[in-house]
């Protein structure tokens, strides 16, 4: 049985917004589990009605089997790391952390000992006596971390922690996360709106849109397999294909003709096409749609040539640019789309088998 069960979720807020329109989820014992979707998704409401913040207007979260509808938040066991750090300035760190124990009449040399322990955790033992007002925004969260993780709770729960730190921090954070959260062993829900950190840490990422859950799964899952339309486009870039004839015929040379239908949306990553030259020879199971070069972005690691086809406009990813030849604005060129890459959606956005033909 799952570790964590929400069941039907919904949560209508007093003035009438529905934030949680029947969620139901599993997340298992150590699981890494990340909510991932747009602003206003209920990723918060649901995160606070599991520690028990907010109640839901109706549906039932289970943590190990015990149903927690009427258990309140301080009887849950559960610790929570939010995105503003919520430390205490006047209080030097080790009395920080200490603090998460006070309303559990932990004794003295109990606590003596689990400081110490959730500090060096998070690497803040040798900060122990500091106060915090001049430690790093990095080192804030790290507190609030270890005042989360000092009561032993059942289950971590993370509200977008890293939102507040500059892009080099938080990509060394979340790695820091990830390594104290599979060394303690302990089940985490993480938030955040930020599709590469979810993709980089979790073990399952759950991607929801207005209220409901739209996909789970493993990050390769939801990237490369996503269900629904709104999962492919909000993860990663996807470039979607426009109706008409030269689209009709590169779902015939893939096969896929019989897979589609009106109101099917075809699409593709960028990085799923490869230039080849014009007029090159065929390889099996890809077709060639030919463009022109609109813009060149040079990124580094990799560049977006932007393309005009008759199918609507594309990007395509060229990895090491540096080392390759990138066409310049005005080129014709040539890209190959594998068949297998192509991703077909229903009128209700929902994946079509593209399997159809095979
Ligand atoms: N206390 C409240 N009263 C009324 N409506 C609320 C309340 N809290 C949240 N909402 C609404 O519920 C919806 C979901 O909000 P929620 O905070 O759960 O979104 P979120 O996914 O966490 O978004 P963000 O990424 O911006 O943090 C939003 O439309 C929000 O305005
Ligand atoms: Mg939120």
């Amino acid at each position: 049985m799952a570790y964590l069960q929400v069941r039907n979720a919904t949560k209508t807020f007093a003035g009438g917004m529905t934030a949680l329109r029947g969620v139901s989820l599993d997340v298992r014992r150590g699981e890494f589990f990340t909510l991932l979707g747009p602003s206003g998704c209920g990723k918060t409401t649901l995160l606070r009605a599991i520690a028990g913040f907010n109640p839901l207007t109706s549906g039932t979260i289970a943590v190990d089997g015990t149903d927690l509808t009427s258990v309140p938040p301080h009887k849950r066991d559960i610790g929570m790391v939010f995105q503003d750090y919520a430390v205490f300035p006047h209080l030097s760190v080790f009395d920080n952390v200490a603090f998460g124990l006070k309303p559990r009449k932990v004794p003295a040399a109990e606590v003596a000992r689990r400081v110490p322990e959730a500090l060096e955790a998070v690497r803040l033992a040798a900060l122990a006596d500091r106060l915090p007002a001049a430690m790093s925004g990095g080192q804030q969260q790290r507190i609030g971390l270890a005042r989360a993780m000092v009561i032993n709770p059942r289950l971590l729960l993370m509200d977008e922690p890293l939102s507040n730190l500059d892009a080099k921090l938080r990509i060394e954070l979340r790695e820091e996360i990830r390594d104290i959260q599979q060394k303690v062993g302990i089940a985490t829900i993480y938030v955040t709106h930020d599709q590469e950190e979810a993709l980089a840490i979790s073990d399952r990422i759950c991607v929801m849109s207005n209220g409901h859950v739209e996909q789970v799964g493993s990050p390769e899952a939801i990237y490369g397999d996503p269900q629904t339309l709104f999962v492919a486009r909000f993860v990663g870039t996807l470039n979607e294909l426009e109706r008409g004839q030269a689209l009709t015929d590169l779902l015939r040379r893939l096969e896929l003709d019989r897979a589609d239908g009106p109101g099917i949306n075809w699409a593709i990553r960028p990085e799923d096409m490869r230039l080849v030259p014009p007029g090159g020879a065929r390889e099996a199971g890809a077709a060639t749609l030919e463009g022109t070069v609109s813009k060149c972005t040079y990124l580094g690691r990799e560049a977006h040539l932007h393309l005009r086809t008759d199918a609507g406009d594309l990007i395509v990813h060229v990895v090491n640019p540096s080392r390759v030849a990138i066409p310049a604005a005005g080129t014709n060129v040539a890209v190959a789309l594998l068949r297998g890459a192509l991703m077909g959606f229903d009128a209700e956005g929902r994946r079509v088998a593209a399997s159809g033909a095979a």
